[in-house]
């Protein structure tokens, strides 16, 4: 059986593993064949593929990035897109069957497919950890190891200068990345978009940390709405009046500034936190992750993906994962606050 691969969506790290892993297992396992479709479902469209035989994987668990490149494009779009032409596509170039390896809205585009007779399987990612069936994503780890990383080096600046140090995290739905590292980090304050608390709240625990001689830590998710507020902020918003020139990691920080007169810094992490070689978590999760999804193709269980439960790997449908966000649930949130403030 000759298998294509793409990844769709933001990159992540760990998706070269995933790569890895689905092309030895399925040669030494079930002697399949693979290519890789470039930059997402454009590939795939467009015909772009490149041969992945086994020497096009070597060495490649440690790399950050997709070797195959990816992008945002809907299968559906366009003159060449749908399942039809899909077809065409994979008949001209004799390819079975397609393993996804992408987040929401790539599974979501797999699952369509799936639906309209497309042979394909999925493989979960995104270093939010936001999908539904799966206990963890690849790439969240290693994210979660960047930002705590980052917030011990803010703390040593921080404590030397009695400033409150400000860090944004990525999280745009979800408070996961935030939650974490926040935990991993010691903050003393973590703002999430699960979580509407008000500024004067956030400023409290902020004066209070202070007042006992250290220096605040607060984190916040890219998407985290103050109380008082019904959208996210994002760069080009007003606030008070003046343009606000990053996100609501600048915004915390200027009213903290403002709410308790302490000298206050923020630093937006940003796609630093996708970035580079994954961790090992990352790495095996995400090969476990490939070598499954192989088992799942030679086992013909299309419109399925692959998912982590508790330690074990697990066939789970594509309308299961995709049957809303995993937030953070309010135990979790309450364990991270017992640590802020007094
Ligand atoms: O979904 C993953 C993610 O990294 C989010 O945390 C973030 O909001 C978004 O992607 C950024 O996307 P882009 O790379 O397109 O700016």
């Amino acid at each position: 059986m000759k298998i294509g691969l793409l990844t769709s969506g933001g990159d992540c790290p760990g998706l070269n593993a995933v790569i890895r892993g689905s092309v030895l297992h399925g040669i030494k396992t079930y002697d399949n064949e693979f290519v890789g479709f470039r930059d997402g479902w454009r590939g795939v469209i467009e015909g772009d593929v490149m041969d992945l035989p086994r020497t096009k994987v070597r060495g490649l668990a440690k790399q950050g990035g997709t070797i195959l490149g990816t992008s945002r494009t809907n299968p559906f779009d366009g003159p060449n897109g749908g399942p039809e032409n899909i077809a065409v596509m994979m008949e001209r170039h004799s390819v079975d069957a397609l393993i996804a390896i992408g987040g929401e809205g790539t599974l979501a585009g797999a699952k369509r497919l799936a639906d309209a007779g497309i042979p394909v399987v999925g493989v979960p990612k995104t270093i939010d950890n936001d999908l539904q069936a799966t206990d963890y994503t690849f790439g969240f780890d290693t994210a979660v190891q960047i930002a705590t990383d980052a917030m011990d080096r803010l703390r040593t600046t921080g404590e030397s200068h009695h400033r409150v140090m400000v860090a944004e995290v990525m999280g745009r739905n979800v408070g996961w990345i935030a939650l974490h590292s926040g935990m991993a980090a010691g903050a003393h304050a973590v703002l999430i978009p699960e979580q509407k608390v008000p500024m004067t709240q956030v400023a409290e625990w902020v004066s209070e940390v202070h007042q006992r001689g250290r220096s605040p830590l607060v984190v916040v998710a890219e998407g985290f709405i103050p109380e008082g507020m019904d959208e996210v902020l994002s760069q080009g918003t007003e606030v008070s009046g003046r343009p606000l020139l990053g996100g609501v990691g600048d915004y915390v920080t200027a009213e903290l500034e403002k709410l308790t007169g302490i000298e206050t810094r923020n630093t937006t992490l940003g796609h630093i936190q996708r970035g580079g070689a994954p961790t090992g978590f990352d790495r095996v999760l995400a090969t476990r992750f490939g070598q499954y999804a192989v088992d799942m193709v030679n086992g013909k269980q299309w419109g399925n993906m692959v998912a982590l439960r508790g330690t074990e790997m697990q066939t789970v449908a594509f309308e299961e994962a995709l049957d809303g966000l995993k937030t953070v649930p309010q135990d979790r949130w309450d364990q991270a606050k017992i640590f802020f403030g007094r």
